[in-house]
């Protein structure tokens, strides 16, 4: 009732708006009101057409055909054959997450696994695989003692020169050089390995999705592949591994390598050890990180807090004073 009213009120006032007796907020008010009522008029017609059966059906009747009409053309729609082709298998098994020493915010690599996984590396996954980012220094104090890495160093020849005669000469190699490749080229690995190449291992636990997790997924998860899977020669079944057909076969066996710590070599061990090894290749600097991290953040917060006191100490007198307004006193009263 109570609106009607209003509106009504409004009409009234917007008629008298010629005769320039309404008042500014009544004028102002009316507008909305003659906008309302004329949009709806001229609406009319078109809403009628789009809620109109025949329209409806017209439309259904034309997607129809025009669906019909595409697939006697071309026999399949587009995008659904590429629905149907979505395979999980495809993108891999998703890894689960593991345990790493490493993992937390205040946890460095277990050096010893470190070490063992450098023995890994050099005994099994070097016949293939190069770390070309990480030279003999690199291992210094992190897994080996300088004259361990130093007596490993000259075990491989490396080329240098040219000498005084102008030709390259062999020498063994020293703590500045990088760790040997397996193979001279890329051509030469994959000729090697059924035309697949063995990625370079220096990045490769921050190169893949999942990183660490996927790698020792991937070492430990070889398995038959199930019923219907057929697999081509020469490929492996990894269900880790994206497509689940990987060139690489199953390395890690138990026994493999012999610890010289004495710590049993089976393969899961292995495959944890040489997984940290390569993730800290690919972090080398991760555990002075974590320590600069922690002392950034109890020094920031130290002075953060101090920063606060003193800026509440400084404005105290200010935000404690108080305003007053003395009226002066009217002595002639
Ligand atoms: C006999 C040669 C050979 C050895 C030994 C070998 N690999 Fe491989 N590796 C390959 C080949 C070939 C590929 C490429 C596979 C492909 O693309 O299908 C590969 C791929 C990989 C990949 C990458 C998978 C991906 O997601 O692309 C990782 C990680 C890997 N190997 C780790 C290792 C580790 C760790 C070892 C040692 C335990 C090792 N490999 C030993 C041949 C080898």
């Amino acid at each position: 009732m109570l609106s009607r009213l209003s509106v009504g009120a409004f009409k009234t006032a917007a008629n008298l708006r010629a005769s320039r007796s309404s008042s500014l907020l009544s004028a102002a008010r009316s507008a909305p009101v003659r906008l309302a009522s004329t949009s709806s008029a001229s609406s009319a017609s078109s809403e009628s057409l789009v809620n109109s059966r025949a329209t409806l059906a017209s439309l259904s009747l034309f997607t129809a055909g025009t669906i019909a009409w595409y697939t006697h053309l071309y026999g399949t729609l587009p995008f659904l054959g590429e629905v149907h082709a979505g395979n999980l298998g495809d993108d891999g098994l998703h890894p689960p997450q593991y345990p790493w020493p490493h993992k937390g915010p205040f946890d460095t690599f277990d050096h010893a696994s470190i070490r063992r996984g450098y023995q890994v590396y050099r005994e099994v996954c070097a016949a293939c695989h190069s770390l070309n980012r990480i030279a003999w220094r690199n291992l210094v104090g992190v897994s080996h003692t300088v004259d361990e890495v130093k007596a490993m160093a000259e075990q491989v020849e490396y080329t240098d020169g040219p000498n005084d005669q102008g030709e390259m000469y062999q020498r063994p190699g020293k703590l500045a050089d990088y760790l040997p490749a397996p193979y001279p080229n890329e051509e030469a690995a994959r000729a090697s390995n059924g035309g697949a190449l063995p990625p370079d291992l220096s990045l490769i636990i921050k190169a893949r999705h999942g990183g660490a997790d996927y790698v020792f997924s991937l070492l430990t998860g070889y398995m038959d592949p199930p019923a219907g899977v057929e697999v081509r020669e020469g490929l492996n079944y990894n269900p880790y591994f994206p497509g689940g057909a990987i060139a690489m076969a199953r390395l890690l066996f138990d026994g493999i390598v012999e610890y010289d710590d004495g710590t049993p070599a089976t393969t899961s061990q292995m495959a944890k050890d040489v997984v940290e090894f390569l993730n800290w290749a690919a972090e080398p600097e991760h555990d002075e990180r974590k320590k600069y991290g922690i002392k950034a953040v109890i020094i920031l917060s130290a002075l953060t807090l101090l920063s606060v006191y003193v800026k509440r100490f400084k404005w105290s007198p200010v935000k404690n004073r108080k305003i007053l307004y003395s009226p002066p006193v009217d002595k002639t009263h």
